[in-house]
């Protein structure tokens, strides 16, 4: 037996007893006749005590002999400590070690294993298993398992089945570009890892598994970003014979589950919000609804003066900022290089002091009156005290750059507060995007999603104006989850691809095998999937993923620990047929 107990557990009460722990040397302090070693394991921090006079001797050298991170094995008597720490749970008893054994040595590690590290991110992503041993990392690790058993045990107490799917398989749509993989057996062919599973679970429903969900690794060969990895995890699900409003229900449920008992809140307000509403009072199709700051929009009291730049734009629409009317020149100078950065891309920024005593102060005076400003500043919901920033331009542009600033200002003025949860439901998305690059629509979620009863008529005159039955799950900010009601039938599925752009060969071709299953009694159907990363970092107070993950990519899609991607040998190249680009 290597072990007793572990390292986090022995009290006052274990007084006495003689114990074996193991773990790693976090460090030691050696006053010259007396030795002290921190052990650490998982559970937490263990003093070890050697002494000159009670230790024997042999045992007293070796614990001389310890450095960081060496793995031991001590047995003693656990006694009480002189000078207690109140700091850690094992801080009122030390262990008095009679017999101590060097299980494996180690290297002095690159970085520092203590919750502040002195390690920068590069050294730690390299040495990972190292960072593991690090509280936080550990304990962000611990946090995601009790999510996901929390998912589990709601799901499956409302009768989901989990069901694995293949991860070889053809390309699902979801607007990113697929991992490939090249078939040994199948000269020239290639399978594509699933951008999720959304086929599958549709065929299980036709397959009769009317709730099925699955905890799942995700491929996107897509730009990383802080909430972005090449690989990550859904909670995927489907549900036959529903509505939106059951999916919407049960998922909600599942939010309120695990606020509950992962974060111990229960929310009061699950709001819905329309994708246009969204938009309009955020400017963004995922809000952050815990604060205010909603936008109003000022063509009506801004349009009807000299000013040409106003007078020019299709959209003109400002935020209140609360307190901002202290703001010094400087501070707003530098507020407006914010919002002209390129990452950003407004052009000016136009502002209006509402002070205290009631008067106003812009920086378009020349054009615009107090009435004007008083008017701006019932729109922006503008108290004494507030700033009011204004944007102008082309609607979906000054959206995004005003929504950019909203939560800038939001993050400066501590308005994202991490231990506050606001979930929001919203729905109507449009089921079409044009997409400016290949200059014709796609499907805003995917093909299969069916549009809202009675608009597909829409789709030929007004194809921009058609809603689909599709949602998305937004906490805080982020978009956590998304998904919709399916199309179940084949005629409408194939006038979905014929609208999309796919020839009806292309269709077959890629998707053949799902409205083939829809003629054998496709139910209607519908899901939605939960991306599990992002979900584990919001609850966890976080937005960056990684911290999240146990071996995530870096920025650049690699593994820099394992050294992947690499190169493979020629033989293996030959074998798939497959030669590299000189
Ligand atoms: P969607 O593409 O919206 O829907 O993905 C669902 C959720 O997965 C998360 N997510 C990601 N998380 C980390 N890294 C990524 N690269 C990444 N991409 C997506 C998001 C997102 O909300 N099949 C549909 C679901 C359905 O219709 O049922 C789908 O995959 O949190």
């Amino acid at each position: 037996m290597y072990r007793s107990h572990n390292c986090g557990e022995l009290r006052n009460s274990d007084i006495n007893s003689d114990v074996t722990l193991a773990g790693w040397v976090q460090k030691t302090r050696d006053k010259g006749f007396m030795i002290w070693v921190d052990l650490r394991d998982r559970y937490g921090i263990t003093q070890l005590i050697f002494d000159e006079e009670r230790t024997p001797t042999e045992v007293f050298e070796k614990a001389k002999s310890l450095g960081r991170e060496f793995v031991i094995q001590a047995k003693g008597a656990v006694i009480e400590r002189a000078s207690k720490n109140d700091n850690i749970p094992t801080g009122a008893i030390e262990i008095l070690v009679t017999e101590i054994t060097i299980l494996n040595e180690a290297q002095l590690p690159p970085f520092t294993i203590e919750n502040e590290t002195d390690g920068g991110e590069d050294i730690r992503m390299k040495y990972r298993y190292l960072d593991i041993r690090r509280n936080p990392v550990k304990d962000n690790l611990i946090f995601r398992h009790k999510v996901t058993m929390e998912v589990r045990k709601y799901l499956s107490n409302q009768s989901f089945v989990e069901i694995e799917t293949p991860y070889l398989i053809k390309s699902t749509p979801e607007g990113a570009r697929d991992f490939v993989v090249p078939s040994r057996m199948n000269e020239n062919q290639f399978y594509a890892l699933p951008q999720s599973p959304q086929t599958f679970k549709q065929l299980l429903m036709v397959g009769g598994m009317d709730k099925y969900f699955q905890i799942v690794k995700c491929f996107r060969d897509e730009d990383l970003r802080a909430d972005r990895q090449p690989e990550f995890t859904q909670i995927d699900c489907e549900m036959a014979f529903v509505e939106q409003e059951d999916i919407l229900q049960i998922f909600e449920g599942l939010t309120r589950h695990l606020l509950k008992e992962i974060n111990g809140v229960e929310i009061d307000n699950f709001p819905r919000m329309t994708y246009d509403d969204a938009m309009r009072k955020y400017g963004n199709d995922k809000p952050d609804i815990r604060f205010g700051m909603e936008f109003g929009e000022l063509n009506d009291v801004a349009k009807h003066k000299d000013f040409k730049v106003f007078n020019e734009a299709e959209l003109v629409v400002g935020i209140a900022v609360p307190g901002g009317a202290s703001y010094t020149r400087k501070e707003i100078d530098k507020l407006i290089d914010w919002v002209k950065r390129p990452q950003v891309g407004a052009l000016g920024m136009v502002y209006v002091k509402c002070n205290e005593d009631g008067t106003y102060k812009s920086s378009v005076d020349k054009f615009y009156d107090q009435e004007d400003l008083s008017n701006w500043a019932k729109t922006t919901g503008a108290n004494a005290g507030d700033l009011i920033c204004v944007l102008s331009g082309v609607t979906h542009k000054v959206r995004a750059q005003l929504s950019a600033l909203r939560m800038e200002l939001a993050e400066r003025l501590g308005l994202r507060k991490n231990n506050e949860f606001a979930p929001l439901w919203v729905i109507d998305f449009p089921l079409l995007e044009w997409d400016e690059e290949t200059e014709r629509y796609h499907a805003m979620h995917h093909p299969f999603t069916s549009p809202k009863p009675g608009q597909i008529e829409l789709l030929a005159t007004h194809p921009g104006d058609v809603k689909a039955n599709a949602y998305d799950l937004v906490l805080n900010g982020n978009e956590i989850g998304g998904g919709s009601i399916r199309i179940h039938d084949k005629e409408t599925q194939a006038l979905m691809f014929d609208y999309l752009g796919f020839s009806p060969e292309e269709a077959k071709e890629q998707f053949g095998f799902l409205m083939d299953a829809f003629q054998y009694g496709a139910p209607p159907h519908g899901g939605i999937a939960f991306g599990l990363d992002r979900l584990v970092a919001i609850l966890g107070g976080q937005e960056t993923i990684r911290d999240f993950i146990a071996f995530p990519k870096n920025n650049s899609g690699r593994d820099v620990m394992i050294d992947a991607p690499s190169a493979i040998d020629q033989q293996q190249l030959d074998e798939l047929n497959l030669a590299l680009k000189s």
